[in-house]
Order: C-alpha cells, then structure tokens, then sequence
C-alpha cells in the first residue's frame, strides 16, 4: 500500500472500498464489538454450515440412515477434495479429505521415506509446527528401533534405514526469517525429504515453494509443504510447482469448524509408487468384498483408513462456499492489504509500548497473519480477551498473533482491535493477570 493513515477515518475508506465486505454478512457475528483477530486459529462460523449441519444430521443421518452412503456420503473425501484442490492449484484425483494433519504427515512422510530408501536425511526448520516435528521424530524413532527377535511376527512392514537423522534448519533476523543459506546447503544427495510449513505458524513467514520444490528436486528429494497457514489465505500452486506432497487443516482460513477433517495432496506422479503405512479398508481396492487381504486403492484414496466424519465433512464443505466464491486472487489482495496495514499501526502505535513486529515486512514472503513482540505478551493477550473483547491468541515466548481473515475481518476491526491494545498498555491492565498459563493460550 502507497499511502497509509492511522486515522480511523481511513479504516472506513478502506471498508468503503473492500470488494469482499459483502461476504461478511455470510458469517455469524454474534457480538457486534467482538474484535476477533484469530481466524488462523478457528474461523468464524460462515452460516452456510449451520444449515448443512443441520441438514446432515435430521435428513441425512436422521431420515436417511445408512442409505445416505449411497447418496454422496461415500464419496465426500474426493468430492471435497476436489474442492479444496481448486484452491491449492491441484488437478483433480491429488487431493482427499481426511484424518488429520498429524495423522496425514504421518501418513505421506512415512509413505515418502519407504519409497526413498536409499537416502537418510529429513530436512525440516524450527519454524515447523511441533506437532510436525514430533510425527517426524517419531516415525525416526519406529525406523530406528531393531525388533526384538522373539517378535519376528510383529516385525515392521518396512524399514527403510536405521540412520535416519532430522536436520533442523535454524532461523536469522530476530526469529523472523528462515536460515535459507543453511537450507540450500542441508539439501544434500541424502536428502530423502524435505518437509516445511509453506506459512510458518509464528512469524508467519511464506517460503517460496517453487524454489524450494526445485532445490529439493534437483537432489533428488521429496517435499512435503504443510499448508495449514496458508490454504484459504495465499493462492497456491501446487502442480505448477511440480510439489510432491502436501497436507493441510480445514479450520482456519477454511472455517470447517472445530476438528473439521483435513485434507492431503499426492501428485499424480507419485500415487502408485507411494505405499500408506496405514492400512485401512477405505484404502483397500474393493472395501465391501471385505477380502481378508489388502490390496491398496488406485490412486490417493490408498491413504484412506478408516470411517470419515461425516457429519463435520458435510459441514466443512459447506463453509468452503464464501471462498470458493471469492476466489484466492481477491482474497489475497486484501489479505496483503490487511497485513501491510497491520504492521503500519503496530510501529505507529504501539512501538511507543515497547512492541516490535515478528514477520517480515515484505508482503511476498508473509502469510494472512503477523506477530507482535512484547516481552509481557502473554498477560497482555488474557486482557484482551478478558476485558477488551479482543481475541488475539499468544505463541511463546513473546508472540502475540494477529491473523486477517479477508471474508469477515473488517478494517475497522483492525484499527479499533489496535485502539484497545493501546489501552490495555496505557493502563497497564495486563499487570492483574499472572505469567502462569492458561491449557489453550
Ligand atoms: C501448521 C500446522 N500444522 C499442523 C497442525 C496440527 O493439526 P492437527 O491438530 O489437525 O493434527 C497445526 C495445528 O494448528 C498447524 O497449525
């Protein structure tokens, strides 16, 4: 943005001008004053899904009963897929809803070290979400462990290597940005996978997938992009980008609701060559010949295992309307919009406090999110849920996130969300609150 004012008449023009302010009216806004600034977190409930869930559940479930697998229950992790495809630049038949992210990492990381048995090395950051983290160190760790001889039985499917070692790749610029001089010179012939968050869940940092897709590649490695982050947020490319594997979560930017299932990419090229290491029978070539041995299902639907959720499936795909409608071009327009404005008022306005901000000033290498520094920013964020009605959400040590969901979050949200912070700062409000922490922050 060229010209940025700190006014509040200037939020207005922006809401003046917004071609999406239309689709928040698709959403219930219960509290009229809430200031809700974490739709990176959970989305706000777009109304479409209230009545789809209602629908699922008296008609589908209710009248229908078992029947409604024959009448677009079975399907619906294709059908939604497909769906969420359009939005990451996937052709069709690459992309199922399902499980969740945990469980797809696990999945497709597994599938993709078994198939790269020759090479070693995981190439990761600690940028990652830790929950990535731990699927990977614990799938090492079941690569790793020699089967004691009494169980011979029990002896693992595979095991590709019992040298496997995570590279982490570590952070400069304040924790703002990943060390990409070390990352280049990580990816090595050994490399069997390299495995980031396209939008990292702290500074909220945008790698650039093509590079590194190509980097990856020309060592022979796999990539596997966790687009939780950025799904619904940035448009994204993934078969231009040739990206072999990626995995990503529907309750963000896509507002499935709480739990609502994820989804996975397997590009084409790679389908029958990939192996689950979870063998279902909704991955099983003929699930209802009920066959006492696994045969796996053409195509992605081997990474398949089990029931789907139908009920929170049918919901999600409800609530995928608003931005399927959109369209990611619209939404990232103002996405960068919000986030340059965001950064803008935080150095106006809340510098003063002793904030800084924790994502990079260039709009091309950030997400729909930014975080704020304070060394107190965890009693700072239980004041502003407490007292301020403002809904933020904290990510040690001192981060303070704010994420701008285009299709509800307004500009005036915004500019009254940094008023109330101001507040909570001039009267020092957060100093009632103790630094112990709450389960969820
Ligand atoms: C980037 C990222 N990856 C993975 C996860 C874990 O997702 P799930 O709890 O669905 O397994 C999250 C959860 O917030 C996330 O933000």
């Amino acid at each position: 943005m060229e010209h940025i004012e700190s006014s509040r008449e200037f939020a207005l023009r922006l809401d003046s001008q917004d071609e999406l302010a239309a689709y928040r009216a698709e959403f219930i806004l219960q509290d009229p004053q809430l200031v809700y600034l974490d739709g990176n977190s959970l989305g706000r409930l777009p109304k479409a899904a209230v009545e789809r869930a209602k629908r699922a559940v008296e008609q589908e479930w209710g009248a229908n009963l078992i029947r409604a697998w024959n009448k677009g229950w079975w399907e619906a992790p294709a059908r939604v897929g497909n769906k969420i495809g359009g939005l990451i630049g996937a052709a069709e038949g690459q992309t199922l809803v399902t499980d969740t992210v945990s469980l797809n990492l696990y999945k497709l990381a597994a599938a993709a070290l078994t198939l790269q048995q020759h090479k070693t090395r995981i190439i990761t950051d600690t940028f990652n979400f830790p929950s990535d983290l731990y699927i990977l160190q614990g799938i090492v760790e079941m690569l790793v462990r020699r089967p004691a001889s009494n169980t011979e039985n029990l002896t693992m499917v595979s095991r590709p290597s019992s040298h496997h070692e995570i590279v982490r790749i570590g952070a400069i610029d304040n924790d703002i940005t990943p060390d990409l001089a070390a990352l280049e010179s990580a990816i090595d012939d050994n490399t069997a996978l390299v495995t980031l968050s396209h939008v990292v869940f702290k500074s909220g940092y945008m790698y650039d997938m093509q590079h590194i897709t190509e980097l990856a590649h020309k060592r022979g490695a796999l990539v596997l992009w966790d687009l939780s982050h950025s799904v619904g947020s940035v448009p994204i490319a993934l078969d231009e980008c040739k990206a072999d594997l990626a995995i990503g979560c529907t309750y963000k930017y896509l507002n499935g609701g709480p739990g609502s299932p994820a989804f996975l990419y397997v590009n084409k090229s790679l389908q029958e060559k990939l192996s689950s290491p979870i063998w279902g029978w909704w991955g099983q070539e003929n699930p209802f010949d009920f066959s006492l041995d696994y045969e796996p299902a053409p195509g992605a639907q081997r990474f398949l295992v089990g029931t789907q959720p139908m009920i929170s499936l049918l919901t999600m795909e409800a609530a995928l309307e608003p931005t399927l409608q959109a369209g990611m071009n619209a939404i990232r327009k103002k996405s960068i919009l919000m986030t340059d404005y965001a950064s803008f008022l935080t150095d106006v306005l809340l510098a003063p406090f002793g904030f800084t901000l924790g994502s990079p000033r260039d709009f091309a290498r950030r997400g729909s999110h930014i975080s704020i520094r304070h060394p107190e920013g965890y009693r700072i964020n239980r004041a502003l849920i407490e007292e301020m009605n403002v809904i933020p959400d904290f990510r040690a040590p001192d981060n303070l996130r704010l994420g701008f969901a285009p299709l509800y979050t307004s500009y005036m949200e915004v500019r009254e969300g940094f008023d109330r912070i101001r507040r909570v700062m001039e009267e020092k409000r957060y100093e009632k609150y103790p630094s112990s922490r709450l389960a969820v922050t």
